[in-house]
């Protein structure tokens, strides 16, 4: 097993990795000083991993709250029944709340602690490959409105976060893409030598070798936690993590979100973050190439939708109005370097767009 910190003072916490931690009670022990807890999960993970984080909270009292499957569970409704059931449980301040699940059962469940009775205490047991690489680590939860994605949300901080490897073997091939698709981002946005490392073993990643599962969470959690403790609240280089998202965004919009995952929204997004970067000469053909050729070797797709450049572009624009008016993008310096630009003409944009379907 291998440990990381984020560094976040006072609300600083560790991040645990490694191959059969679902069910080390030494883990989950330092955080049990109320005396009980509550496990959130869904109907998907539950019958594949419950019992064994049960296990590991014996000395306790546990309740267990299993919400539907799938980005729906990111409502209102569900939330409330976590609260009825937080509540029925007499579950205090005090109590532990667990996320054991991917993204969407981190996020509805960190949302829950974020505000049950002003803020419980929770740990993340996340057990997809995207949830261990980005969504448990910095604190963000959510649940959606009919208007948007994330927009009732808050910061709040997990006490630790335990990624288990061993959970990846259960997970659909198409899930482990995705999930890899944003383990790409943190290389490319960050670090070249993680790029080279993902190039030598992308065939080990896809055939889920736990060495080489856990030495790719590892570094995209220190990557992301690094950038955490500098900017936890994304003011400033937080942003550089949204690397291909905002065509990305705009993928998943002009699709009606789901048939597109996200991480294969993210993947055509980085290609066509690249083509733009080229464009503006900030990053060469063999760059970009270089972007194309990894996001392939790991089975994601590297051209959009069939939907017109117009449509992407006007759904970004959408995205434009939330942050102030201004179209930003986060753009390539260098394989492993991304900087923030403003004041893009869209003439370069939609080159980029008809250049990644190419
Ligand atoms: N908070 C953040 O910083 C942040 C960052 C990125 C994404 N997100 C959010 O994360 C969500 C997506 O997360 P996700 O990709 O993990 O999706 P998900 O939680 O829906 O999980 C994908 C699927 O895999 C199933 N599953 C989970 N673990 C499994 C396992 N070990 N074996 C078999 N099946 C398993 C799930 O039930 C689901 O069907 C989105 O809602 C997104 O907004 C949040
Ligand atoms: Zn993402």
């Amino acid at each position: 097993m291998e440990s990381l910190r984020v560094a976040l003072g006072e609300r600083a916490y560790p991040i645990h990795i490694g191959s059969g931690l679902l069910d080390r009670a030494e883990l989950y022990r330092p955080h049990l000083a109320g005396g009980s807890a509550a496990i959130v999960t869904n109907q998907v993970v539950a019958p594949l991993y419950l019992s064994r984080v049960r296990q590991a909270l014996r000395e306790v009292r546990v309740t267990e709250i299993i919400v539907p499957d799938g980005e729906r569970a990111k409502s209102w409704p569900t939330l409330e029944r976590v609260f009825d059931a937080l509540l029925e449980a007499r579950c205090g301040r005090d109590s532990l709340l667990i996320a054991l699940g991917g993204g969407v059962v981190g996020d509805l469940a960190g949302f829950a602690a974020a505000v049950y009775q002003r803020g419980m205490p929770f740990l993340q047991v996340p057990t997809t490959l995207l949830a261990q690489v980005d969504s448990s680590v910095g604190g963000k939860t959510a649940i959606n409105h009919a208007r948007g994605k994330n927009m009732i949300g808050a910061f709040h901080q997990p006490l630790a976060v335990i990624s288990d490897v061993a959970t990846l073997d259960t997970l659909p091939d198409r899930e482990l893409r995705a999930g890899l698709a944003e383990v790409i981002k943190h290389g490319l946005a960050l670090d070249a030598a993680f790029v080279t490392w993902l190039e030598s073993s992308m065939e080990k990643l896809l055939s889920r070798d736990p060495a080489a599962l856990s030495h790719a969470v590892k570094r995209c959690c220190e990557l992301k936690s690094d950038i955490v403790a500098a900017d936890e609240r994304e003011s400033g280089v937080r942003a550089l993590l949204n690397f291909g998202h905002t065509f990305g965004h705009a993928i998943e919009a002009a699709t009606g979100y789901g048939s597109w995952l996200h991480g294969e929204a993210i993947a055509a997004g980085m290609v066509m973050a690249s083509e733009l970067s080229r464009n503006l000469g900030s990053i060469d053909e063999k760059d970009v190439a270089r972007v194309r050729r990894l996001i392939e070797r790991a089975g994601l797709p590297v051209a959009g939708p069939a939907v017109a450049p117009q449509e992407l572009m006007a759904l970004m624009a959408v995205d434009k109005k939330a942050v102030q008016g201004r179209l930003r993008f986060v753009l390539l310096e260098a394989i492993g370097r991304a900087a923030l630009r403003g004041g893009i003409d869209d003439v370069a944009v939609r080159g980029a767009i008809v250049a990644a379907a190419q």
